[in-house]
């Protein structure tokens, strides 16, 4: 489903109606990240970030942040705008499933599963399990639920433009959504959803104690959050 990647590192603009969107969402997602951060110390992995732009309010937050993201677009200008921050830093996948086992409190996959295949997240989640310390948390957020998916991401991003000024422009991205190659990936190569019991035995069958958060990361409460420890 590697598609994907492409088409985020070439048409992200398209997901973020506007720069409005784009920092209202990611600021609610540094947000609540944040709160998730068990101590000053801890060291945090963001894997699949996307262009996070409210990155440096976690990092104010944790020991260290690192940021992982495939899109090598996306991620020259994550090492650009971060470049000032020492305790941020960005890498490949590559390079941080080479990272020594236990290296992290907290790791963070956020709205990124509905993008791999089942193999492709069991791979993720075994990386993960040997990344985490024995006492850490994995945080797998916006997981997509079978049904009425489209239906409640277009209601979300209409109520979070209402709320934030921006509804008219959230209208028009919808349009544009519509017109892109965004839904023929969606028909060829396809979006991975799972029901709550699925992924707590997906998470269960690789290493992990899991339990279905109260609330989603972001603005769309129809998708759902899972807490994970190794088990
Ligand atoms: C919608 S963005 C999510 C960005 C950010 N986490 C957020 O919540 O806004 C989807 C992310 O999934 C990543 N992605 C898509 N397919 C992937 C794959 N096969 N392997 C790794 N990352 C992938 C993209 O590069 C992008 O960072």
């Amino acid at each position: 489903m590697s598609d994907w990647i492409s088409f985020y590192d070439m048409r992200h603009s398209l997901i973020y109606v506007n720069a409005r969107h784009r920092d209202v969402h990611y600021r609610k997602i540094a947000d609540d990240i944040r709160a998730l951060v068990p101590k000053t110390t801890a060291a945090v992995l963001d894997y699949g970030c996307g262009e996070a732009t409210a990155a440096d309010v976690i990092a104010a937050a944790c020991g260290h942040l690192t940021m992982v993201e495939a899109a090598p677009n996306v991620r020259a200008a994550l090492s650009a705008r971060y470049a000032g921050n020492a305790k941020i830093s960005v890498l490949t996948p590559d390079a941080a499933a080479a990272m020594p086992a236990g290296s992290f409190d907290l790791i963070v996959l956020h709205s990124v599963a509905q993008y791999l295949s089942g193999p492709e997240l069991d791979r993720l989640l075994a990386m993960f399990r040997k990344l985490i310390k024995q006492d850490g948390l994995l945080v797998l957020g916006d997981i997509v639920p079978p049904r009425l998916a489209a239906a409640a991401a277009a209601w979300s991003l209409l109520k979070c433009g209402a709320a934030n000024g921006f509804f008219w422009a959230a209208v028009g991205g919808l349009l544009r959504i519509f017109v892109s190659d965004y839904l023929r990936l969606k028909k060829t190569v396809g979006l991975s959803h799972y029901e709550a019991a699925a992924m707590l035995e997906k998470l269960r069958a690789a290493g992990y104690s899991a339990q279905r958060a109260a609330r989603n990361i972001g603005h769309n409460q129809w998708r759902m959050t899972f807490l994970a420890k190794p088990a």
